[in-house]
């Protein structure tokens, strides 16, 4: 549980462009002229984006709003936080075959959205199958994740340390598709269009976060790294501070982190692909 807890208190980053993109897109999704829409969010985490930002788009009579997620800590952590009626979260994994599971929906969605999950997964045909077989004719969906990000060559980097690269050995299934792809957007939409969808636009916009202080920093690497929980106790700080180390070779880190560590800020600049398809 203390994953997930740990993740809604440092997902300031995701939240912030969940809340910037659903205001940009929610009069783009085709809402129902009878306001009994239904709407699944992939990789909803710890269920507080589908909660704060989805919840408030939908129509007052929305017939049903589903979470899913890979992992059983963040489903049971979801549940627990948000037990209201038409709202209810599954064990689901978007990069497996849709037939093999136990989440199957009895009727597909109006609607699909997914932010910051669709780089985790590897088989990104599989997943576009998989959300065009759980959305109805007509059905749309908004995809928001990371194309390109230095965490994912930090991972990399350590991967191949001494030290670390024991707990690192699955390290290219949690580096996104697209990190050395020259065109990601073409690539995602070319996969879109091979696999049913017709209408869609997909774009890449250019970010950047700054993290105030090491220990938000810190948080928020926990929040998402996997390969932490692998790591002993005692040496989850060394695993930090080479982490650290490499965040600064790479002139991410804005202030002099020896002058005063707590004040620092840490520059992190990212490629967040966007995309919208309707079937
Ligand atoms: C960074 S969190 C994003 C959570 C939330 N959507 C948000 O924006 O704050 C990514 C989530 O995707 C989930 N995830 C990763 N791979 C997945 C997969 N193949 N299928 C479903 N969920 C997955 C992870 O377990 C994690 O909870």
């Amino acid at each position: 549980m203390n994953k997930a807890n740990l993740y809604k208190h440092s997902n300031g980053l995701q939240r912030r462009d969940a809340k910037q993109t659903i205001e940009e897109f929610s009069h783009v999704l085709q809402w129902r002229s009878d306001g009994r829409d239904s709407l699944l969010d992939i990789g909803c985490g710890s269920g507080d984006v589908t909660i704060d930002f989805l919840l408030p788009i939908l129509p007052p009579n929305y017939q049903r709003l589903v979470g899913v997620d890979l992992s059983q800590e963040m489903v049971t952590f979801a549940r627990q936080q948000y037990p209201y009626s038409r709202i209810s979260f599954d064990k689901f994994d978007l990069g497996l075959d849709i037939e093999k599971q136990q989440f199957r929906s009895a009727e597909p969605f109006d609607h699909i959205t997914s932010f910051y999950c669709l780089h985790w997964v590897q088989n990104q045909e599989r997943a576009i199958q998989n959300m065009y077989k759980l959305l109805k004719p007509d059905g749309d969906m908004l995809l928001v994740f990371l194309a390109q990000n230095p965490i994912f060559e930090i991972y990399k980097q350590m991967s191949q340390s001494k030290k670390w690269a024991k707990y690192m050995t699955d390290v290219d299934h949690f580096i996104s598709p697209y990190q050395y792809s020259k065109n990601p957007a073409d690539q995602f939409g070319k996969l879109l269009y091979a696999n049913g969808f017709t209408e869609y636009s997909v774009e890449i916009r250019e970010k950047f976060f700054v993290f105030e202080g090491i220990e938000l920093l810190k948080k928020s690497v926990k929040a998402v790294n996997p390969f932490i929980e692998r790591i002993p106790t005692h040496d989850q700080d060394a695993f930090f501070d080479d982490y650290l180390n490499l965040v600064i070779k790479m002139h991410l880190a804005l202030d002099d982190i020896h002058t005063n560590s707590n004040a620092c800020r840490f520059l992190t600049p990212y490629k967040l692909m966007i995309a919208y398809a309707r079937k």
